[in-house]
């Protein structure tokens, strides 16, 4: 299938684009359900009692619902817009963390955590005087059971982590870490970002008490993210940020708050960005996640095989294809990961290159820093081999010989 002809960008840009893991691109349906937004239903949602305003809640509130059915989650009270997954993190962690942890407490995250889902329960533990606990991973980037086991105990109140990493690829032993934080009474934050975009996810199933993911990493707009919550923790936390549109009453000296999921949603909120956060939605439906999984799985099954042909290149984390989930982080022998995006670059071959945000993780395995190609399933197999031609030849670019 060619779904790159649903992409403007393919058709304005001759590329090879394999940053999907940033962030995707937009297919033209998602681009004009934003901008019929601004054309026809343009209004400040939630407060405007006149037809247009109505008109621009409805359209805000239908995509929330759509949201929820993607997840499976009960009740449109427990989606939650938010900026991206970053928000959504913060907002478990100064909304919930900060209230109900005290000194002693355990946090359980992971080395392999992106900074956005370290930080804040850093953050957390400073303030609150509760303990940071460590998943260490091993060198290829897996979770020892048994280390999971002797991590969570009964001091454990929230363990966060992440589905999949967005340096190795692989996704994490959440199911397991999810029954044991339970049996000691503890919650467990979800951070979705590279998971909700790639996987059918069932909230329900997998009975995470948060998850947290971003629209721009799933064909919408920049802007706009979700933290699904379960309605009864939700219900019982204090707002995150306040002002205008979250409240019920507000007197001189107090407020009460408006019910979830505005509770959540201070200030004006990103109407048009949730407007296409829907239609990303309608259009991954369409073409389904068999297809996404298949073709994204094929796409770095085939990365993985060539790329392990080069005895110059070296794949960080799983062992095999089936370890990394569209992500294959690497370095080369002598090249900068800098230096290959930057070769990759001058054809138009574009990749990330750096820690990607999770320092600790690069450090833990011993390596600065990497260059990585991470697959969308408009990817196709002349993306890979365009690839890793160039791959192919950035030593001798370099200078080096054979
Ligand atoms: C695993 C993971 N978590 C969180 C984030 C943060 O996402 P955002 O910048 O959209 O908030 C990213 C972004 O790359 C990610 O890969």
């Amino acid at each position: 299938m060619n779904y790159k002809k649903d992409f403007p960008i393919f058709s304005n840009i001759d590329m090879t684009y394999l940053d999907n893991a940033a962030t995707t691109q937009r297919p033209l349906c998602v681009l004009e359900a934003e901008k019929k937004f601004y054309e026809t239903a343009n209004a400040n949602p939630l407060r405007g009692l006149y037809s247009l305003a109505i008109a621009a809640t409805d359209a805000y509130e239908e995509a929330r619902e759509k949201v929820k059915n993607f997840i499976n989650a009960k009740s449109i009270k427990e989606i939650i817009f938010t900026r991206n997954a970053t928000e959504a993190l913060n907002l478990v962690a100064y909304s919930y963390g900060l209230n109900n942890l005290k000194a002693g407490d355990e946090i359980v995250v992971s080395i392999t955590a992106h900074h956005s889902n370290l930080l804040p329960w850093q953050m957390v533990a400073r303030q609150t005087g509760a303990v940071l606990r460590f998943i260490d991973c091993e060198s290829d980037g897996s979770f020892d059971k048994d280390k999971i086991r002797d991590i969570i105990n009964d001091k454990t109140k929230i363990a966060a982590i992440e589905m999949v990493s967005n340096v190795t690829g692989r996704e994490h032993e959440y199911d397991l870490i999810i029954e044991l934080v339970h049996k000691v009474g503890g919650i467990v934050v979800l951070d979705g970002a590279q998971g909700v975009p790639h996987m059918p996810v069932d909230v329900q199933k997998t009975e995470a008490d948060f998850v947290a993911f971003s629209g721009h990493k799933m064909m919408a707009a920049m802007g706009i993210g979700c933290l699904y919550g379960k309605e009864s923790i939700l219900e019982n936390m204090q707002p995150f940020l306040s002002g205008g549109e979250m409240i019920e009453y507000v007197t001189r000296e107090s407020a009460t708050y408006a019910e979830l999921p505005h509770k959540f949603e201070a200030g004006t909120v990103n109407a048009g960005g949730a407007v296409s956060l829907g239609a990303a939605i309608d259009y991954m439906n369409s073409v389904g996640f068999d297809y996404i999984v298949k073709q994204e799985e094929m796409l770095t099954k085939m990365c993985f095989d060539e790329l392990s042909k080069l005895p110059e290149v070296h794949i960080i984390g799983g062992k095999t294809a089936e370890e990394h989930m569209g992500i294959i982080s690497f370095t080369v022998d002598g090249v900068h990961p800098h230096d290959i995006a930057s070769i990759l670059d001058t054809q138009n071959v574009f990749i990330r290159a750096g820690h990607h945000c999770a320092q600790p993780l690069l450090k833990h395995l011993g390596v600065m820093s990497s260059a990585r190609a991470s697959f969308a399933f408009y990817n196709t197999e002349e993306d890979v081999m365009r690839f890793v031609d160039s791959i192919r030849n950035v030593r001798s670019q370099m200078g080096y010989g054979k």
